[in-house]
């Protein structure tokens, strides 16, 4: 239609048109009046081109029977749960042959815990040295020997207290627990706990503190200070090898065990 009959219409019938134009007369592009609009750091869309189907996914051979999923393998149990349903005789049986990390390799035996199954305390340590590995049986040693001096000043024997370690094997050269050997072997103490039900902890050195608390903080900062492992107080020591080493330390120890004594008195 001719545009001056058209505009005429349009009038008659009250309707303005209005069409921008270029200078030279030609009406903007779509995207001409959107770069107009846009802030001058926001680029204007521009039209996709459609890419063109990479070459690898031609190359890709249609589906044939062949490529019937894999069967999936039965689930099992998560490890924990199953720990946390073992019974003694169970426990210490996985414990003895447990392969889960890498210390299994330099254990004579797994050092499982020893002393009385229903004890109001229970005592946690790092993890077996050389004497208990040999012997299978946790504190043995020097610092063993420290352990059964410093209950009995709160009048506990050592067969009346349960005594257990952090790791079960003991690490190479006497050489701190790492993070992933204390995280595989945390199931069999949360189970040891869970069944004994002990009215207190006594969390004995950092390895045993900072593990059982989930803490990064260093003995000397937690200790004195209330904890709970679930609904269990714990109260945080220093290590007896450590005592061995700083006998000035001993006071600070003593007043920790006052407070274990207390507590089992509540
Ligand atoms: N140190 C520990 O922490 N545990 C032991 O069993 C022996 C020494």
């Amino acid at each position: 239609m001719d545009e001056g009959l058209r505009r005429q219409y349009l009038d008659a019938m009250g309707i303005e048109s209005w069409v921008p134009r270029r200078s030279g007369g030609n009406p903007l592009t779509v995207n001409e009046r959107q770069a107009a609009a846009c802030p001058p750091d926001v680029k204007p869309l521009q039209p996709e081109a459609s890419p063109s189907p990479p070459l690898w996914l031609e190359e890709v051979p249609p589906p044939t029977e062949e490529w019937v999923p894999l069967e999936m393998p039965p689930t099992e149990p998560a490890p924990e749960a199953d720990i946390a349903s073992l019974d003694w005789p169970a426990l210490a049986q996985r414990v003895s042959c447990c392969t889960a990390c890498e210390l299994h390799a330099g254990r004579r035996q797994a050092v499982f815990g020893v002393g009385n199954r229903s004890a109001n305390l229970m005592v946690i340590g790092e993890a077996p040295g050389a004497e208990e590995d040999r012997q299978g049986e946790p504190f043995v040693g020097r610092a063993g020997q420290l352990l059964n001096a410093m209950l009995l000043a709160i009048g506990l024997q050592r067969a009346q207290v349960y005594i257990a370690n952090i790791l079960k094997c003991r690490p190479p050269g006497n050489r701190d627990p790492r993070p992933e050997e204390a995280l595989r072997c945390e199931p069999y103490l949360r189970r040891q706990i869970a069944l004994v039900q002990p009215r207190v902890i006594l969390a004995v050195g950092r390895i045993a503190a900072q593990n059982l608390l989930k803490s990064q903080e260093a003995v000397g900062k937690m200790r004195g200070r209330p904890f709970r492992f679930g609904e269990i107080p714990v109260v945080v020591s220093y290590h007896p090898a450590y005592l061995l080493r700083s006998p000035d330390q001993k006071v600070r120890a003593w007043q920790d065990l006052q407070q274990v004594a207390a507590l089992l008195k509540d």
